[in-house]
């Protein structure tokens, strides 16, 4: 199958990309490469541009008119950015993917698979999410991505409409392509395993644990990190059982109208304190630990309840987090050499 993947030069749209050849699909790459390297989309038909960009939205499908689905992945994602510059984040969240999806529908397309994410969700007291539970996004990158669901949820389900979305709730992504063709692409990612590795190769004088005093069995905040080849294989499911999934779904359950919200995580709650002594394991250099006080705007964390990945994707998660930390770790030692020959190829 050909399948658009806006974001396709970001960390999981061109890991996603890689999951969809192993597979037998033809990912056709739309990024604009505002923070995405053009390595990433080496050797794939690849078009520079925006996903707000109606015209070359329809020139893509007038040129690959066998494209059958599309993954959204373009965002801007970095959360502090999006409390300082909330109107680039809805701006580039939401109204482009508004513009994007109205193009989809006019093109007559029907299936979209939608980046979100798990800080939508609030923290409830024991720390486990269904799709059902409450929400409460806390930063405009977080609202950006519940405000896109909602947007998707009510374009599905107007009447006549063909266009169905399945959001992917992401949890959190940890690792890279178990074959290294693609990872985390930037030398100090501010995320936790960015700072460990800092930390382990004396980049930064100590990992600092940030809150000691949650309401968590350790008292640090509680994630669900899910291996990025995991993540990647539940799109090829949700591509590959789209259609299946709204069939399931309307038997098991009330008519999902169209749109469909699926956790992708684990489903197993791993806390700060339990991560920094995993990576310890896997780390071939020693790290070493301080506690410091909470960061604004974290909350104790949440992990996802998969069961409507297991039934209606027929996915589960494959990897565990030493394998995740050691995929990232493997992808460290090779990413800046993998960056360069991608563009010295691209000089030829
Ligand atoms: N990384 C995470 O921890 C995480 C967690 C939950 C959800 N997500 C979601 O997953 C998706 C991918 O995240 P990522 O970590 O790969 O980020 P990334 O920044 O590596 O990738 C995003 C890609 O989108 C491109 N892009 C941004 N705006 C665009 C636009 N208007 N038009 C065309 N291209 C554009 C960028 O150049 C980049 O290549 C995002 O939607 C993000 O919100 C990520």
């Amino acid at each position: 199958m050909k399948v658009l993947v806006t974001g396709g030069a970001g960390y999981i749209g061109s890991t996603v990309c890689s999951a969809l050849e192993d597979a037998g699909h033809t990912p056709v790459v739309l990024d604009s490469l505002v923070t995405g390297p053009e390595a990433f989309t080496r050797g794939r038909v690849f078009y520079r541009g925006d996903v707000a960009d109606e015209g070359l939205v329809r020139r893509i499908f007038a040129e690959h008119p066998e494209i059958a689905a599309t993954l959204h992945f373009a965002a801007l994602i970095v959360v502090p950015e999006s409390v300082a510059h909330p109107a680039r984040y809805y701006r580039e969240n939401v109204v482009a993917s508004l513009t994007l999806f109205e193009t989809l529908q006019a093109l007559g397309q029907t299936r979209v698979v939608f980046s979100s994410s798990a800080s939508i969700y609030a923290s409830p007291a024991d720390f486990r999410v269904t799709e059902a539970s409450p929400l409460q996004p806390l930063s405009p990158y977080a609202r950006s991505k519940r405000m896109t669901e909602e947007m998707l949820e009510d374009l599905c389900g107007a009447p006549g409409s063909g266009l169905r979305g399945i959001a992917l709730r992401y949890f959190n992504p940890l690792g890279a392509d178990p074959r290294l063709r693609t990872g985390p692409y930037l030398a100090e990612p501010s995320h936790i395993l960015g700072r460990l590795v800092a930390a382990s190769q004396g980049r930064q004088a100590a990992f600092e644990i940030t809150g000691t005093d949650y309401a968590t069995r350790d008292g640090t905040g509680l994630r669900d990190y899910i291996h990025v080849w995991d993540l990647a294989l539940a799109h090829v499911a949700a591509l590959d059982g789209f259609d299946a999934a709204f069939a399931r779904a309307a038997a098991t359950g009330p008519d999902p109208r169209g749109y469909l919200p699926i956790n992708v995580g684990t489903g197993r709650g791993v806390t700060v304190r339990e991560l920094v002594t995993a990576f310890g394991e896997v780390s071939p250099t020693p790290l070493s630990v301080r506690d410091g006080p909470r960061r604004p705007g974290d909350s104790a964390g949440a992990y996802a309840d998969i069961t409507r990945a297991r039934e209606l994707l027929d996915w589960a998660p494959r990897h565990t987090t030493a394998e995740a930390l050691a995929s990232a770790l493997a992808w460290e030692a090779v990413r800046a050499e993998r960056l360069k020959q991608a563009t010295a190829r691209a000089e030829r």
